[in-house]
């Protein structure tokens, strides 16, 4: 595990835009696991900024988003598939047919994760996987468990997850109470890894997934044991890391 210190959000963001650039130059057709929440924005605004420059092609690009809230359509402004829209692809010269996102609006759960499952996998996984990070150290949506999660799959969340997400609702009840997530293992499939952190609220979950045992409990730390892995973080989320 690579650990980058950054000063704050804005140069955090800066250096994930340009590991995330440096994949797309290297590989036009590179395939990249993409992430939702308030974290990636900034990183997303850098790359729609070169993209407008001219120095940045997404033409060839797929896209594999990690998760999805259960009963919300690609529609849905409180859904993710609309989140990636907004902040990324509406900006870009992606070709929409080949982003992906898991289909929330699917109410067969088994049907629409094994369907997700088997897009990733015939793809051949992820060449960069950028993830966020929860409170409780949790990546995608695979929250604390007994045991690491495999493929995609439906989760129940947890309060604290509901709770810090209910932010960008209008009320708490709002808030979905599951979700389609890629699994653990499909998530350590990808070729490299990339986690962004930003705020003293991560300090604790990036000082777990960096420093602790490697626990379904914190499931960001099986990070640990991806041979490329790279942790870029501001002050404030490394806080508890000296
Ligand atoms: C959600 C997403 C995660 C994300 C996490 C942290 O639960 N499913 O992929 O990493 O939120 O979000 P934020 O970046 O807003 O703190």
């Amino acid at each position: 595990m690579r650990i980058i210190r950054c000063k704050d959000y804005a140069d955090m963001s800066r250096k994930a835009a340009n590991i995330i650039s440096a994949q797309v130059i290297m590989k036009p057709h590179a395939r990249l696991g993409l992430a939702t929440g308030t974290t990636p924005i900034g990183a997303y605004q850098q790359l729609i900024e070169w993209y407008e420059k001219g120095d940045l092609d997404f033409s060839e690009v797929s896209t594999y988003n990690l998760d999805e809230y259960r009963g919300l359509s690609h529609d849905d402004p409180q859904s993710y598939h609309y989140f990636m829209c907004k902040n990324l692809f509406d900006h870009v010269n992606i070709d929409l047919a080949r982003t992906h996102v898991p289909d929330g609006s699917d109410p067969d759960a088994q049907a629409a994760c094994a369907s997700y499952d088997a897009l990733v996998k015939e793809a051949g996984y992820t060449d960069l996987q950028l993830l966020g990070i929860g409170n409780n150290g949790h990546i995608g949506f695979n929250e604390p468990d007994d045991a690491f999660s495999k493929g995609t799959h439906c989760v129940d969340l947890t309060e604290s997850t509901i709770q810090a997400n209910s932010r960008l609702f209008e009320s708490i009840d709002d808030v979905p109470r599951q979700a389609y997530t890629m699994g653990v293992q499909t998530i350590m499939r990808a070729r490299a890894i990339l986690v962004i952190a930003s705020g003293a609220a991560k300090a604790q979950a990036v000082y777990d997934m960096c420093f602790g045992p490697v626990t379904p409990r914190v499931p960001a730390s099986i990070l640990q044991l991806h041979t490329n892995c790279t942790v870029i973080a501001d002050e404030a989320a490394l806080g508890l890391c000296s």
